[in-house]
């Protein structure tokens, strides 16, 4: 522990002076809070540690202090830490927002209809009835853009998220009202070399569905984080794409390549960028700047 208060690159904050107010997620590894420290709010990830931990901790910590430069990436303040809990704790900006999968669920963005056929209806299964998207085009373009901001300046610093997903993306409104994204959860990043633009990774760390073959046996860059943004870009236009009953990689692709198609009928510029994205021949995925220059 004393080691790691001596590298840790963030400035650290008492423990004892941060106020836990509601907890907005539990993990696995961590939980989430909103809290507040000096009359101000931060989201604090609490993380309780072990031994193996620590350096795992430190490699985050370096990555959170690179992207406090981006504007569409989270920015963390400090770090917290409760040596008789062994608790650390990392705080961040507090946005306000709500996370991207959860946002897209909320009522405003859905209809009942009596039409099963319709491009993007999804039958609820508790009421019997379908439901249509309906978020405006040019909404979804503006959540899909900042998203692809998110990953340049990432892919930009030689960084790899290497867990895209809507749940680790927060949206919220800026002081003019204007809805913005930011990406979050670096836990899974990796800083990556030029002379070695693919590293191997012992420990799977994203999440199935999002992952293409080859980066769920491990062989992780920055293509892993585009094929993810392909399937999140599926998501987002199609408002909900997972059925529940995905449980293998080729079920996962079933489902993605069937909400593509639909995209494809809509808009097939965006139908086509996609399609690259989230192809299966990792050549012909293409990097962050081709997707940007094709959405804009
Ligand atoms: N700044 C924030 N504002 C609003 N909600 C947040 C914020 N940070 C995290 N959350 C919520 O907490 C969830 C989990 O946070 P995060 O992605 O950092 O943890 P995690 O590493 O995925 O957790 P685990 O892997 O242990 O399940 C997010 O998906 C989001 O719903
Ligand atoms: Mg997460």
């Amino acid at each position: 522990m004393d080691n790691f208060k001596q590298m840790c690159p963030l400035s650290q904050i008492p423990y004892h002076e941060i106020k836990l107010l509601n907890k907005l997620y539990e993990g696995n590894r961590s939980i989430v809070y909103k809290s507040s420290y000096k009359n101000t709010n931060y989201i604090t990830k609490l993380y309780f540690m072990k031994d193996d931990l620590y350096e795992s901790m430190l490699y985050q910590l370096i990555i959170a202090k690179a992207v406090n430069q981006c504007k569409n990436v989270i920015h963390t303040y400090g770090v917290t830490i409760s040596e008789k809990d062994n608790i650390v704790g990392i705080m961040m900006e507090d946005l306000n927002g709500e996370d991207l999968y959860d946002y897209l669920q909320t009522n405003i963005f859905w209809k009942q209809t009596n039409h099963e056929n319709n491009d993007y209806a999804v039958y609820n299964s508790v009421e019997n009835t379908y439901y249509k998207y309906i978020m405006k085009y040019e909404d979804k373009i503006h959540i899909i853009k900042q998203m692809i901001e998110a990953i340049h300046e990432l892919h930009s610093l030689n960084i790899i998220h290497n867990d895209i997903k809507l749940q680790n993306f927060i949206i919220y409104k800026d002081k003019e009202n204007i809805p913005r994204v930011k990406c979050i959860d670096l836990e899974c990043c990796y800083f990556i070399d030029h002379n070695k633009p693919t590293i191997y990774s012992k420990h799977v760390l994203g999440t199935d569905g999002y992952m293409n073959l080859s980066s769920s046996r491990g062989l992780i860059s920055k293509k892993t984080d585009i094929y993810s943004l392909g399937v999140s870009m599926v998501e987002v236009m199609n408002g909900d794409i997972w059925g529940g009953e995905e449980e293998s990689y080729e079920d996962t692709r079933k489902t993605i390549l069937y909400f593509l198609k639909k995209i494809h009928i809509m808009d097939e510029n965006i139908g086509k960028i996609i399609k690259r994205c989230i192809s299966t021949d990792e050549k012909k995925i293409p990097m962050i700047q081709t997707v940007l220059k094709n959405i804009l």
